[in-house]
């Protein structure tokens, strides 16, 4: 394998400071640098009287010449942050103010690096796995799992994966299931937690959380863990009992502080659900690892953006400061949370009903729940027979279970869909 030298300059840097974290980068992640080229020298030039860097089309003063039609749509706002480029980190603005919002959230994001911005949560995914997963290697996750994992790290990156059950006896995460999984891996692990989860639902409660982290910490003694949090679904949380702190926090404080040095949390999260911004494409990634080793994973990031997708949207980024930086922001999520809320409450209290044709895994979070269907009931022949008999559309995951995405079901829709799926299932 060819090593530029600059990356190479990069990984003895990062084995000096961060020696678990520099062993466990992926092939690509070995050679991932951010170049000097035209983005790296434009920004140098950004001060200057004259600046004849990059192929941005400017009035000459740093002002775009946007055409007509695109400047009255977007007349509202400013022109240089609605039409030129964002840095390829992502805009400084955007950047501290989703780091101000973590930081609210738990006082230990001090000790974290300002994330770098991608193209929503799944590029960010993409990118932690480019980074540190090599070809061959195994993804840890739970069996109720998003599906597009699959294609992150099976399809794109030739890896494997092994599942644990998501639920214990008692209906609580599956803590033990997670501990034996990891146990079973040797000197790298790759752990992927998904909470508020997709499919499920399920949102631990603060000692899940905490038993979770220690799990991780623990595991992390002998081998690297590069732990994936996917907080896609962060801060929808609907019961008292489920926390709506992110696995991450926890993570970050025994990383940073030098008592899990084996230990890499990457925090994959965005404005698609949070901010209710879903063709927004901004995302984020957050190293918790120690600022200086985080700054060579900062640089290493920014290199595979470049061979992606080039720079992040601009105009996107802009709007999601405007929206976080409004005074209104908490009280507009809050408001958000509390319609799914309503939603969460209508369908709980329906699928509390007994029937003999599903039982419903424990949810209380986030934008779905999963329902298992009974022996002798087909998942995909449910779904088939509720489009056409029904008009209802729902998803069916493997051969039993059923997810029903309340998130975008209005308030009266929910009893018919439940019928519907009672009629179905007794015909079937
Ligand atoms: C668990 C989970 N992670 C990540 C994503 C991807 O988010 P984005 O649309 O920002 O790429 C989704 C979207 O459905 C999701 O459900």
């Amino acid at each position: 394998m060819r090593i530029h030298p600059e990356a190479q300059e990069r990984n003895t840097r990062l084995a000096a400071l961060a020696p678990a974290v520099a062993k466990a980068l992926s092939p690509l992640g070995q050679r991932a640098f951010f170049p000097k080229g035209i983005p790296f020298q434009a920004g140098q030039s950004a001060g200057c009287k004259i600046n004849a860097t990059i192929g941005q089309i400017t009035d000459g003063a740093g002002n775009p010449i946007p055409l007509a039609p695109l400047k009255e749509k977007l007349a509202a706002f400013p022109p240089k942050d609605a039409f030129l480029y964002s840095p390829i980190q992502g805009r400084l603005r955007a950047r501290e103010a989703w780091h101000a919002k973590l930081l609210k959230e738990d006082a230990r994001m001090a000790q974290v690096a300002l994330p770098n911005v991608s193209s929503g949560i799944c590029h960010a995914l993409s990118m932690a796995a480019d980074m540190f997963f090599a070809a061959g290697e195994t993804l840890i996750i739970p069996d109720l799992y998003w599906d597009n994992y699959e294609q992150v790290f099976l399809m794109r990156l030739e890896g494997d994966y092994q599942t644990y059950p998501f639920y214990n006896a008692q209906g609580g995460f599956n803590l033990e299931g997670l501990r034996a999984t990891i146990a079973t891996q040797g000197p790298k692990a790759h752990v992927l937690l998904n909470f508020p989860s997709n499919p499920s639902g399920y949102s631990p409660t603060p000692v899940e959380l905490k038993a979770i982290a220690e799990v991780l910490i623990e595991s992390a003694r002998d081998r690297v863990v590069v732990v994936y949090c996917d907080d896609a679904y962060h801060g929808l949380v609907f019961e008292e009992t489920a926390t709506s702190k992110s696995l991450f926090f926890d993570l970050a404080e025994a990383a940073t502080s030098g008592r899990a040095p084996n230990l890499i949390p990457v925090k994959c999260d965005g404005v698609t659900k949070e901010l209710s911004f879903f063709g927004g494409r901004v995302g984020f990634i957050t190293f918790g690892v120690a600022k200086d080793a985080a700054a060579i994973l900062s640089d290493k990031a920014m290199s595979l953006v470049r061979a992606g997708i080039g720079s992040p949207v601009g105009l996107s980024q802009y709007l999601m400061e405007e929206e976080l930086l409004d005074p209104r922001h908490e009280a507009e999520f809050d408001r958000l949370r509390q319609i799914l809320a309503a939603r969460y409450r209508k369908l709980k209290d329906l699928l509390s009903q007994p029937t003999p044709h599903w039982t419903v895994f424990p949810f209380n979070a986030g934008c779905f729940c999963l329902l298992e269907l009974r022996e002798g009931l087909n998942a995909e022949a449910v779904r088939q027979a509720l489009i056409h008999d029904e008009s209802v559309g729902i998803v069916s995951q493997g051969d039993r279970y059923l997810r029903l995405a309340f998130c975008s079901l209005h308030d009266d829709a929910i009893e018919p869909l439940v019928e519907a799926l009672r009629r179905v299932c007794e015909k079937n």
